[in-house]
């Protein structure tokens, strides 16, 4: 016996692979195994000599069974420690530039907006993508027969056979959240709320989804002067000019009185858009004094306060201010693309550190 355990557990200690500790365990262990006959041979033993032989063997089975799983583990712990010396990686090293993602130019342009937006005070507000009709539509003053519901080609969300009340929208624009910042906080109150938005539209300038910027100031005595004043920080710092002339044009729209849109002067000389020069005008929003019915629908007292708003495309400006001639391109998630029109992950846009440099 003591030969026997001096040969397995010599062997086990030298064994150098898990293959080699399994062929070890047969031989000394498994059904046929030196240790297995010899227990089978206590059978013919007389009873006091299975007394000594029995226990001796039993221990000694128990032995090699603990050094095969001691050796079994030995050897994985080592494998590790081989894998992690040889396969290591040192992430001090740059990221590869082919590797890296890009910031698509939604992105880029929102957080330049907010930005902006931010350094007057504007915090950033947030509303559902799938809205009530009230808030999308009857708040802002667009009651059930106007034609802006028609004009806004409304996807509409399905309601169960029989059940009444008037379907949710997809929000066709982000001036619901006006509503829900005002449900929310009240006055006085300064929220800009990018986000997305859906109509059943599609061309080179138009895609089902797209996104807005929604701007909203309500406190006590503003006017369309703290709007134009505002609009025209705005079209400066996101331009990255020093002047700019824009045209309020009287306009109208159900949620504002006075309405106005606002162009920006530019030049398309030699096919390329210059902002702040030449003699064409460029629309990029829609803005106003905050309709009477608009504050009380978001429970403001229209007596003692008054507000502006304004809403524009964040990818009608992206594509004016990075040249980017399609809408449709921002949307079809072609690498490409996004190499050529993306920004780096690292640039984040900052009043002072530059917002797209
Ligand atoms: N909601 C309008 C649209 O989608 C844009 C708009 C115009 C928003 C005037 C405003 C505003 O807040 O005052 O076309």
């Amino acid at each position: 016996m003591d030969d026997l355990r001096d040969k397995y557990l010599t062997a086990i200690a030298d064994a150098g692979d898990e293959a080699a500790l399994e062929d070890l365990r047969v031989q000394a262990v498994g059904k046929k195994g030196e240790i297995s006959l010899k227990m089978r041979e206590l059978g013919k033993m007389t009873p006091e000599e299975r007394q000594v032989m029995g226990p001796k063997l039993n221990a000694l089975k128990d032995e090699i069974n603990s050094a095969l799983g001691a050796r079994k583990q030995g050897l994985a712990d080592a494998a590790l420690d081989e894998r992690l010396r040889t396969e290591w990686l040192d992430v001090t090293l740059p990221a590869r530039p082919g590797r890296s993602g890009t910031i698509h130019p939604v992105s880029q342009v929102t957080e330049e907006v907010t930005a902006i937006f931010a350094d007057m005070g504007f915090a950033v507000a947030e509303g559902p993508q799938v809205e009530s009709d009230w808030h999308n539509f009857d708040a802002l003053n667009i009651p059930g027969h106007h034609p802006a519901r028609a004009e806004m080609d409304t996807f509409y969300m399905h309601r169960a056979e029989g059940d009444a009340r008037p379907p949710h929208v997809l929000r066709t624009h982000t001036s619901p959240v006006q509503i829900r910042s005002m449900e929310l906080q009240g006055a006085p109150l300064r929220v800009i709320c990018p986000g997305r938005v859906y109509r059943a539209d599609y061309d080179q300038t138009h895609t089902p989804m797209f996104h807005q910027i929604e701007g909203l100031a309500v406190d006590k005595d503003i006017s369309m002067a703290n709007l134009k004043w505002v609009l025209e920080e705005f079209v400066k710092a996101f331009f990255e000019v020093d002047g700019v002339d824009l045209r309020f044009r009287a306009s109208h729209f159900p949620f504002t009185e006075p309405s106005a849109e606002v162009d920006i002067r530019c030049s398309w000389e030699g096919g390329t858009l210059k902002v702040g020069e030449g003699d064409d005008w460029l629309e990029i929003l829609g803005s106003g004094m905050v309709h009477p019915k608009v504050l009380m629908a978001g429970n403001i007292d229209p007596a003692a306060w008054q507000g502006f708003a304004f809403g524009m495309g964040i990818d009608r400006i992206a594509m004016l201010k990075y040249g980017i001639p399609d809408l449709r391109a921002f949307f079809d998630s072609d690498l490409r693309w996004l190499r050529h029109y993306g920004f780096s992950a690292l640039d984040v846009p900052t009043i002072r550190g530059g917002l797209s440099r």
